[in-house]
């Protein structure tokens, strides 16, 4: 299972105060030294945290390989398609969200957002694998594979915010990625995943690669950010 750190808190703190520091370029090398086998940022619209120049210096930076998360904005595409991460995972953006809340809506029953296909097509002409971050239901998942994409992330959100007190979610979580599978795309996972919450999801045999932030740039305030991916590379190859 692959592990993908996102870094986008790191930038957080540092537009706090709008200085250099701390450096997320400087914390995704610590992040592969710690076993990350990829670095995710998530360019948003607002640019609230990571900046342009972030995209530009981790994608000269990173040794591993750099997942960019965008909206299916004009401006940010046409950043992607010049620094050519190795995936791009589009994502929903909603202003006024303190995070991503819910997957893309791929147009189930209605009209699909319009410039889905347009953005896909663009990131497949410049040779960047393209991954959907949706919900984890059958109807989107079916939408994801006629968009032609090589690969789907699934929301995690909902199995995060209820695993104390439902098996409910996780068993969405498995039922959704066999699915996915059998209708040949590759199955990431991520959002809102922890130390505590990880390891079921991580058994999951199917899903190829996680991406998880906030609980790792948390945990790295106490113990620095290569202990704490070594500690959730620890989790995660247990589950296993
Ligand atoms: N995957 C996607 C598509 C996301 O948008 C985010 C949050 O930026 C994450 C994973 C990581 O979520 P968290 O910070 O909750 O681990």
């Amino acid at each position: 299972m692959r592990l993908y750190i996102n870094v986008d808190h790191v930038a957080t703190v540092r537009q706090a105060r709008r200085t250099d520091e701390p450096d997320p370029v400087e914390a995704a090398l610590h992040c592969e030294r710690g076993g990350a086998d990829g670095i995710t940022i998530h360019l948003r619209e607002d640019r609230r945290h990571i900046q342009d120049a972030d995209v530009r210096a981790m994608a000269e930076s990173v040794t591993t390989a750099l997942n960019l998360e965008l909206a299916a904005a004009d401006d940010i595409v046409t950043l992607a398609t010049e620094i050519r991460p190795h995936h791009a995972t589009l994502v929903p953006e909603r202003r006024a969200e303190v995070t991503t809340e819910g997957g893309l809506d791929l147009g189930v029953g209605h009209q699909a957002e319009p410039r889905l296909k347009d953005t896909i097509a663009r990131l497949h002409k410049a040779g960047i694998r393209v991954s959907l971050f949706i919900d984890p239901d059958h109807a989107t998942i079916d939408r994801a594979a006629e968009l032609g994409v090589a690969a789907i992330e699934l929301h995690t959100g909902e199995y995060a915010n209820r695993y104390r007190e439902s098996e409910k979610p996780l068993e969405r979580l498995r039922i959704a990625t066999s699915y996915a599978k059998d209708l040949g795309l590759a199955v990431h996972a991520g959002h809102g995943l922890t130390y505590r919450n990880v390891q079921p999801v991580a058994a999951i045999p199917e899903i190829e690669e996680l991406n998880i932030g906030h609980s790792i740039v948390s945990r790295s305030i106490l113990v620095g950010i290569e202990a704490a991916v070594r500690e959730m590379r620890s989790l995660v190859d247990a589950a296993r």
